[in-house]
């Protein structure tokens, strides 16, 4: 890769000539502009690799031109540069799309960090646009996993081979089986589902190849099956474990010859089909147990898909309480603009068991419950709550967890607050200078954080 190009914009010269300064000085090609409508122009005229944007400038300010960009040019990631202690509207930043922020006055290593990771991302997902949220897969997630899954749906949509779909319940399985029509060349012919847990062994024969009439008792007429109604489109058979042994033989014959009877019937029927199946049990351990035939097992497993579940990925938190939110605003008729940040704490220390399924439900209950116009971790009615340290769960994605508390609380602006208290010994005029912010700014976080105040007891004690 050529050296990246970096478009940096504040509306302040002395901030563009630092950024500037270290950027270049750690080989990036950089460019600034002063003002929304600046930056505008210098995106149009040439291709960058990353923006770095203020919030507020005159007239098209920071979120404008982040929108703008989103729209635009949705393959550049965008970082805000956000005044220390304005964490509040970098967070607003993320929701519409910004890809992380970093504080002023700069660290020089978080800045490095900040950028690094920007750009890597950048590689990593080539010159394809980012999936948004809503965004054509209908998948809410940004964590490197799901970009994982994304691609693989993009690289298979197309190929009638067959998927297998593996996750716990409620990851997103039917979900990402759909993505895979609609991507597909078939898209336009019909999705038709089967679940194999809710048929009754008798029938599912008939399900899947239809019966001719007087086949059995009760079959007055004849009968296409799921394989015939699927025909040049998808069929999804769901909870793949479920199907009786006996039905796994007439399946696998069915799908390495793309042909069957109807039930009662004689006429053998072609069929051009895609299968994808998903199973929320290990499989391969079915098979092991004999429960499930290792031939079709194979059969199915051509591409396999594995979702990972919600608490390895802990970091898409956010972005799906945004989605869920506007969803059952406008499901119920709400109106709540916003959520806390405490509350999307709260639900970052919960492993989820029912991962986004058991999510969706938390928020459907919480926006119907909520009585005001923010979701207070109150609303969560104890969600989360028993877990004292999700960071100790061998299974949180740890990570991700980090990144996420970095980015979504105030924790972080608490340490550095202590941080720069031990290094100035406590002085608070000192630590309001490191800081960038007055004293007396200061004091009042110090004061919400239950920091003392060392200058203020002094004077207060008898
Ligand atoms: N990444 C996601 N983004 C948005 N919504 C999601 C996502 N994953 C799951 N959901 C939602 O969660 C619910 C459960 O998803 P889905 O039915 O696809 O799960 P599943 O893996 O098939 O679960 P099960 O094994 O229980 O059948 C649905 O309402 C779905 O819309
Ligand atoms: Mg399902």
């Amino acid at each position: 890769m050529s050296r990246p190009r970096i478009l940096i914009v504040d509306d302040e010269p002395s901030i563009r000539r630092v950024l500037a300064a270290h950027l270049r000085r750690d080989g990036y090609q950089v460019d600034d502009a002063e003002h929304g409508g600046q930056a505008i122009e210098r995106l149009e005229a040439q291709p960058y690799h990353l923006l770095v944007t203020d919030l507020q400038m005159p007239e098209i300010g920071g979120l404008e031109l982040l929108a703008w960009c989103r729209a635009e040019l949705p393959e550049i990631p965008v970082i805000i540069i956000t005044a220390f202690g304005t964490v509040h509207s970098a967070v607003e930043a993320l929701k519409l799309g910004a890809h992380d922020y970093i504080t002023k006055p700069f660290d020089l290593t978080e800045l490095r960090n900040v950028i690094g990771k920007a750009l890597a991302h950048r590689v990593r997902v080539g010159d394809k646009p980012r999936r948004e949220p809503d965004g054509r897969f209908a998948l809410v997630g940004r964590t490197e996993s799901m970009q994982y899954v994304y691609d693989l749906i993009e690289r298979v949509a197309a190929s009638p081979s067959t998927v297998l779909i593996q996750g716990e319940s409620g990851t997103g399985k039917e979900l990402v089986a759909r993505a895979l029509h609609d991507q597909s060349p078939r898209s336009a012919k019909p999705f038709i589902q089967v679940n194999c847990g809710a048929i009754p062994a008798n029938l599912f024969e008939s399900e899947l190849f239809g019966h001719e009439r007087g086949a059995f008792t009760g079959a007055v007429s004849a009968k296409p099956g799921r394989f015939e109604l699927a025909d040049n489109g998808t069929l999804f058979l769901d909870e793949i474990s479920e199907l009786p042994k006996e039905m796994q033989v007439k399946l696998l014959r069915a799908l390495q010859e793309l042909s069957f009877e109807r039930v009662g019937g004689l006429r053998t029927i072609h069929v051009d089909v895609r299968v994808v199946a998903a199973t929320n049990v290990d499989l391969q351990a079915e098979v092991a147990a004999g429960r499930f035939r290792e031939d079709l097992f194979y059969r199915l497993n051509v591409v396999p898909i594995t979702i990972p579940p919600l608490r390895e990925r802990l970091s898409d938190i956010p972005l799906l309480v945004q989605h869920f939110l506007a969803k059952y605003n406008r499901r119920l008729g709400r109106s709540v603009a916003s959520v806390d940040p405490g509350t999307i704490e709260q639900l970052a220390t919960w492993h989820w068991p029912g991962n986004v399924r058991e999510l969706e439900n938390v928020m459907e209950r919480a926006v119907l419950l909520a009585d005001g116009p923010t979701l207070e971790p109150r609303d969560l009615h104890g969600v989360g709550k028993a877990v004292a340290n999700p960071e100790g769960s061998p299974e949180a994605d740890q990570l991700d967890l980090k990144e996420y508390v970095r980015l979504h609380t105030a924790r972080l602006e608490r340490s550095r607050i202590q941080r720069a208290l031990d290094r100035e010994h406590g002085n608070v005029t000192q630590a309001a200078r490191r800081l960038g912010i007055s004293r007396k700014g200061l004091q009042t976080k110090m004061k919400a954080y239950g920091l003392r105040d060392p200058e203020r007891s002094g004077e207060a004690s008898p």
